[in-house]
Order: C-alpha cells, then structure tokens, then sequence
C-alpha cells in the first residue's frame, strides 16, 4: 500500500522523510494556506525539492470553471514537474477537466469525493487516483471505509485504471481497514501517521531488553 504524507510543512515532510521512506506528498489549498507561504507555487516547488525524484507530490486546482482547472493543472505540471498529480475535485466542471487533462496524458487524482458514485465517474472520466475523505464522511453519518471499499470494489470489477487513494484519516484503524482490504494508497496527517509508524509497546520492550543486558554485560554494550 502507497503511504503519503498529507501536509505541506517542510519541517513535519522532512522529519517523517528522514525516519521512513514514504511514497510521496498530497496538499490541498487548506494544507497549503497553513503553511503561512502566500506563494503556493514557491511551497511547491519547495516540496518537491525536498522529497525523493520518484516521490509523486499531488496538488490542488483551485478554479471552479472547465477551462480554468486545466489551464492551472497544466501550468502546474509545467512549473513544478516531476511525478506529479494534478488534484481535481469532482464537480460537474471537474469531471469534464478530468477528462481533458487525462486525455492530453497528465496524472489526475479525483478529490473531494463523498460517494461512490462521484468516484465511479471520476474512475470513467479517467482518473488515476480516487480520494474519498473518510473521516469527512464519518462526520456526516455515513461509514467513509466502507464507501471506500465499494470505490476499490467498483474500479476493480469495471477494469477502470485508478486507484483508491483514501483520505481525512483521523487514526490509523481507520488507515489499517483499507490496508486490510487491499486498497491500494492512503494519506495520511502527520500526527495520524506517527501512530502508524511509532509503537510505544515494542519501545517499551526494547528498553527492557537493553537493561537486562546491561545488568549482565555492562553499561552501553552492543555486540559491536
Ligand atoms: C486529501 O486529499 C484531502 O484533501 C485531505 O486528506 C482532507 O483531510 P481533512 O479532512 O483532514 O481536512
């Protein structure tokens, strides 16, 4: 399973990259605005700078109208290059850029999706990437794994090229349910995925095991 990092601070991308190897970065303009840079181009390029060549880095149009989205998602590919996947939300508008920008070959990742039906379009229009917001969903009632699994169900019974790329995670049984399912891709907040990759039991066991060897074998030894 594809584990991205979801932020766009330099500091958390670089300590999470430096402790694991992640496989890329999403941003959306929230995650962006955050970052207290008024130049998103600049924290972009900044990003991808900072993570590994193969590391694919997602971000968001911000226009509403057809035409707009693919003249932004195209300037973004252009001036920020790399392995890069162009967020759009699954609008009315967004659907038909979907379709434009995949057609002219730049990655799409269908964002902002709160069904499966919107990600069943998405997945048609030609999406690489499909990312329902689960715990969004959870908020309003609805069980965001379980529409996620019927996303990943959907684009693999109808052959569709796209992946669920699950997102808004709150915990990481949350993350673990789509691993468990098999759904390909997940992003995840930084503090979220310190839980994933932190396990203060096996902590706990390794201090015990170095004071049993010290009592035996001295202060600081290894088996170096
Ligand atoms: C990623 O694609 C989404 O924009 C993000 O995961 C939303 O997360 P949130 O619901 O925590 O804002």
């Amino acid at each position: 399973m594809l584990i991205l990092i979801d932020d766009a601070d330099l500091t958390k991308i670089g300590e999470l990259y430096a402790k694991y190897p992640y496989d890329g970065v999403t941003t959306n303009p929230t995650i962006l605005g955050k970052t207290g840079n008024p130049d998103p181009m600049d924290q972009l390029k900044k990003i991808r700078a900072l993570i590994p060549e193969e590391a694919m880095l997602h971000a968001q149009v911000l226009s509403t109208e057809t035409d707009d989205m693919v003249k932004e998602a195209k300037h973004m590919v252009d001036a920020i290059g790399g392995n890069m996947y162009i967020k759009v939300p699954v609008t009315a508008n967004g659907l038909k850029a979907i379709s434009i920008l995949s057609k002219e070959g730049i990655n799409v990742t269908a964002t902002a999706i709160y069904g499966v039906i919107p990600a069943f379009m998405a997945a048609k229009a030609g999406a690489k990437f499909l990312a329902p917001y689960v715990n969004r969903l959870d908020n309003l009632g609805y069980n965001g794994v379980q529409i996620s699994k019927d996303i990943h169900t959907m684009v693999k019974a109808a052959g569709y090229d796209a992946e669920v790329l699950g997102a808004s995670f709150k915990n990481s049984q949350q993350v673990l349910e789509m691993g468990k399912f098999g759904i390909g891709s997940v992003t995840v907040n930084p503090d979220t995925l310190k839980t994933l990759a932190f396990n203060q039991v096996a902590e706990g066991a390794v201090k015990d095991f170095i004071r049993d060897f010290e009592n035996c074998c001295g202060e600081g030894k290894t088996m170096l």
